[in-house]
């Protein structure tokens, strides 16, 4: 198991950050980590990579405790921390050299000529980190969570501020690191969380709401139904609003339609029915499923 969390509990105060929570994670896996702001992500996040001490719970690192053998989980952890601090007056290439000397690796000149490669950041290696643009500076704080080659990457916030370009390569470079490591990394940009995660971790206000895989969630949740008609004559929106589970009615012309139907209904047939009842031809009937997004707020509001 490369990441172990159990009952994890940080207080501020009377504030339960994080509160009672537990998941796991294993290699070759990506696991988005989603919440609204506040949730806890990145307490939790600073708790897995030994910069900040729980108040009660279990936080492990492959199998190494992050109270007890804090600097085994160093070795072996890679963390892009929330807003990606780095030292805006050193040269790309010296910084990266600075953190390979800090992990005291072998033969730092390659490793980082590789990882600068790897990362895409070829053409900026010899200017000052304070002077790259933001998507840059987010492949610097990528390729030093990288550099010692750890088997775990906690990653808050990878792809914020990215422009589209970016984030698909952004977005490549974690899917090839997951195939080989455990990835966890926290995002609001749910089409993110859609392209890249095998699980999604959700919190709220510090506990648990879901642990599940995306198809899974979709089918568990229960969200209302969007469902998109259309007629071939104008209908009344009152004889509509007549057939059960029906809970908003949409339409600029009375012929389409765009119904909200309630949660885990499928209203279809009834359309069908009603179509067929009452003599008209149904020229579209379709559903629209639920997003990651609709899922995300109805677990999260
Ligand atoms: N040092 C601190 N002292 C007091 N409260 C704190 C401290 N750090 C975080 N908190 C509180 O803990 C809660 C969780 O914060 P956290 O930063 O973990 O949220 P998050 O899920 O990462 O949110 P976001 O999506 O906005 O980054 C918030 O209510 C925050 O104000
Ligand atoms: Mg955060």
């Amino acid at each position: 198991m490369s990441i172990l969390v159990e009952s994890l509990t940080k207080m501020y105060g009377e504030q339960a950050a994080v509160d009672q929570i537990s998941f796991k994670a294993n290699q070759g896996e990506i696991v988005g980590f989603l919440g609204p702001n506040g949730a806890g992500k990145t307490t939790t996040m600073k708790i897995l990579t030994c910069f900040l001490p729980q108040t009660d719970g279990v936080a492990k690192v492959c199998g190494f405790d992050t109270n007890t053998h804090s600097m085994e989980v160093r070795k072996r952890i890679g963390y892009l921390p929330e807003h990606n601090p780095l030292y805006k007056d050193m040269y790309v290439k010296e910084y990266l050299r600075f953190i390979a000397g800090l992990h005291r690796l072998k033969d730092p000149k390659n490793l980082v000529d590789q990882m600068i490669q790897r990362t895409g950041l070829t053409r900026e290696q010899h200017k000052l980190i304070g002077s790259l643009s933001k998507g840059y500076r987010q492949r610097v704080g990528l390729a030093q969570a990288m550099l010692h080659n750890p088997s775990v990457l906690i990653l808050d916030e990878p792809v914020s501020g990215l422009d589209p370009n970016q984030l698909i390569e952004i977005r490549q470079l974690i899917k090839d690191l997951g195939k080989e490591k455990t990835v966890i990394f926290s995002s609001h940009i749910m089409q993110e969380v859609q392209a890249l995660c095998d699980r999604v971790v959700i919190i709220n206000k510090g506990k648990l709401v879901a642990n599940d895989t995306i198809d899974n969630l979709r089918k568990k949740v229960f969200v209302e139904g969007t469902i998109h008609v259309e007629f071939d004559k104008k209908v009344a929106v009152q004889q509509l609003k007549k057939i059960g589970g029906i809970i908003d009615v949409q339409t600029n012309n009375s012929k389409q339609f765009v119904l909200k139907s309630q949660a885990g209904l499928d209203i279809r047939p009834h359309l069908f029915n009603f179509a067929m009842d009452s003599g008209y031809v149904l020229l579209e009937l379709s559903e629209q499923k639920p997003t990651i997004e609709d899922i995300f707020q109805k677990l999260t509001k």
